[in-house]
């Protein structure tokens, strides 16, 4: 070996023996890390990784875990339950003991409240209850079909949520938005709906996601970024064939529109202590203030008006996208190769129909709320009201439902023009800032 033979050998080595070095340094610590803490990790691991977990040995399945300060502490699992196969369960509840790895749990009967709202499908959302001593104190839960299985070392536990209950809240509006699926891909409405809700003053947003189209995609990551949006992920196609319809005769399937029942009950759960007020409606639908500049005034007036109600009825009216304002004005050469609906491009509102109950949607106090449908509460606390149609409705643009009238029997209702000014600028921005508007 020559002198510049060996210097090269020798850096190899030592290169070598780092590398392997690092290699052992982190194998075990990574492992150490797996060992050592179990449970303690389990509230760490990102909630959307299990937000669908089976039951052992049945064909239901649990999806989280809250305490109900309003019922005595009671732990309540939104789970979805196969109708049919409804067996005893039972709740393994377990608390925290002064040992940070030990728990002390316990195993009771389980209280199966499947909502009434099941439309004939054989899977539903439901309550599982679990009552027992120091429930209001538990961290950790779990639904089994055996009366014995308190092993310590099951992974699938749900942590419990809504431990501390207070009365100061980080946001003052959400919007539960329940399900995202398929290939949908109506970006500009979604971006115009988005902006619209932060002007009328709301902090945040949920969405649960089954799937979506390609550039909706980079729009909600780039919501998600921005703050405002919460993305849940959805998996529910996973575990079942979640039916596309709300009526099990005509649509067929295991679960009701992909589980909006179930995520709608999840998100007013969710936000109990975060949120003064949540309102319940799809994705393409605007709660739309028409006496009020915004949310927090129009629910001020509302609040104060009727102090113990705690759901607040908003009827729906249809803007048909298939007829357009005449002016064109809003046909905007930014927005044309902008996948989706133009909102700002449809001001005709549908009449009312003789005999046909306008359906609503709901602005909730999440703490007065026990059971939710999708018009209506099952179960709620304070009572409702039905909140006038000229105090506010619902924009919601979508194909008619009473496609055979004409522009002069439909009305004309240019609310959403008000926003224009600040609107516009704040779509492009959020368009912009998603890599889909070309300059
Ligand atoms: C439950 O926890 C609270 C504090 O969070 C404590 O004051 C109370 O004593 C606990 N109750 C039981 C039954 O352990
Ligand atoms: C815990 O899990 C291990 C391996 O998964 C198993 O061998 C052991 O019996 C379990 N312990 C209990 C108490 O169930
Ligand atoms: C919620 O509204 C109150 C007044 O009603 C206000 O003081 C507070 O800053 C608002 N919170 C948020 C997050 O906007
Ligand atoms: C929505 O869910 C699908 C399917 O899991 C996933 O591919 C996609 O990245 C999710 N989108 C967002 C914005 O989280
Ligand atoms: C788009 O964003 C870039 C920076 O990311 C900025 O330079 C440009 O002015 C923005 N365009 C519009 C129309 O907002």
């Amino acid at each position: 070996m020559d002198k510049c033979t060996f210097k090269t050998f020798l850096v190899l080595s030592c290169t070598i023996i780092i590398f392997f070095t690092l290699i052992l340094a982190y194998t075990n610590n990574y492992h150490r890390y797996q060992y050592m803490a179990p449970f303690y990790n389990m509230p760490k691991i990102p909630e959307n990784l299990n937000s669908i977990t089976p039951i052992k040995d049945s064909e239901h399945f649990m999806v989280s875990a809250f305490i109900d300060h309003r019922l005595d502490g009671v732990i309540r699992v939104i789970s979805i339950i196969k109708r049919n196969s409804l067996q005893q369960l039972y709740c393994v509840y377990c608390n925290p003991t002064k040992m940070i790895t030990e728990y002390d749990c316990r195993t009771v009967q389980a209280d199966v409240q499947i909502h009434s709202d099941h439309f004939g499908f054989p899977f539903h959302v439901s309550d599982v209850i679990c009552k027992g001593k120091h429930t209001q104190n538990a961290t950790r839960v779990l639904i089994s079909t055996k009366d014995s299985d308190n092993s310590n070392n099951n992974t699938d536990y749900l942590p419990i949520k809504n431990r501390v209950r207070t009365n100061t809240f980080k946001f003052n509006f959400t919007i539960c938005i329940s399900n995202v699926f398929g290939n949908y891909n109506n970006v500009l409405q979604f971006a115009q709906t988005m902006e619209m809700y932060k002007l009328l003053g709301v902090q945040h947003v949920v969405i649960y996601n089954t799937s979506c189209g390609p550039d909706l995609e980079k729009l909600l990551k780039h919501y998600e970024t921005e703050g405002i949006l919460e993305i849940v992920s959805w998996p529910i196609d996973k575990f079942l064939s979640p039916s596309p319809g709300w009526n099990f005769q005509e649509f067929k399937g295991d679960l009701h529109y992909y589980g909006q029942l179930v995520t709608l009950n999840e998100c007013i759960y969710r936000h109990m202590y975060q949120s003064r007020y949540v309102l319940l409606n799809d994705i393409d639908e605007i709660i739309m203030p028409y006496k009020h500049t915004n949310l927090p005034s129009l629910m001020k007036d509302l609040q104060s008006a009727h102090p113990g109600v705690g759901v607040f009825f908003i009827e729906n009216h249809i803007f048909p996208k298939t007829q357009f304002e005449d002016s064109g004005k809003f046909k905007r050469a930014e927005w044309h190769n902008i996948p989706g609906v133009n909102i700002m491009e449809h001001i005709y509102r549908e009449p009312d129909r003789k005999n046909v109950y306008n359906p609503t949607k709901m602005i909730v106090n999440p703490r007065k709320v026990q059971q939710t449908s999708v018009h209506s509460t099952l179960k709620d606390f304070g009572g409702s009201y039905h909140v006038p149609f000229d105090v506010c409705r619902i924009v919601h643009v979508r194909v008619p439902l009473q496609g055979h009238l004409t522009k002069d029997q439909l009305f004309v209702d240019k609310r959403v023009w008000d926003f224009e000014q600040e609107l516009i600028p704040n779509v492009d921005q959020a368009l912009n800032f998603s890599s889909l508007l070309r300059p």
